[in-house]
């Protein structure tokens, strides 16, 4: 029997939410299990056929865990089905929503040695209430220069979910 393990690594919970919604695409008789990049540190990752890694971007990175979790186990995700995917709002933009396009899959792949068998892109959410002062302040300072809205009592979610259906009725 065939298993998968979708790994998140996520600050605000989007990244996991997107890493859940794909279990609905799997095949019936397969075995899938939805775990966080620390969970994950724990596991035997050679138990499982195909390694799914879902990682969102905080001020223009990919979390430094992600880095260590993928250089410690790369001769692992190599023997494997291997797939990656950033999760970030800059993607909102169609010009930079494909792996080929969008900046932070570019820097993931200049910084990391794994290259991932299958590479996807989704835009992420803004969820201003539930931000700190600080951190509100500067994405809506970041959306107001890139024409995004600016309205902190509201979210908005970009992700489109026929496109992360889309992906995940490939893997
Ligand atoms: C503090 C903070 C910094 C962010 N910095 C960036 C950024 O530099 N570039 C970008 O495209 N998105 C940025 N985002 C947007 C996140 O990638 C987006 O909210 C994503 O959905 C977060 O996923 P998560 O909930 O799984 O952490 C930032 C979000 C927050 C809250």
């Amino acid at each position: 029997m065939s298993s998968s393990l979708i790994i998140y690594s996520s600050t605000d919970g989007h990244t996991k939410t997107i890493c859940e919604r794909m279990t609905n695409f799997f095949k019936k008789d397969e075995t899938i299990k939805v775990i966080s990049l620390e969970g994950a540190s724990t596991l035997n990752l050679s138990l499982f056929n195909k390694i799914i890694i879902g990682a969102s971007i905080r001020y223009g990175r990919h979390s430094r865990e992600l880095y260590k979790f993928i250089k410690l186990n790369k001769d692992i995700l190599d023997q494997k089905d291997n797939v990656f995917f950033s999760v970030n709002v800059v993607a909102r933009k169609p010009e930079k929503n494909n792996p080929d396009t969008n900046p932070y899959i570019k820097k993931f792949l200049k910084i990391s040695k794994w290259k991932p068998k299958k590479i996807g892109v989704f835009a992420g959410k803004v969820d201003y209430p539930k931000y700190n002062f600080f951190d509100k302040y500067i994405i809506k300072f970041i959306m107001f220069v890139t024409n995004g809205p600016t309205d902190t009592s509201q979210s908005y979610e970009f992700t489109d979910w026929a496109k992360v259906d889309d992906f995940a009725k490939q893997l």
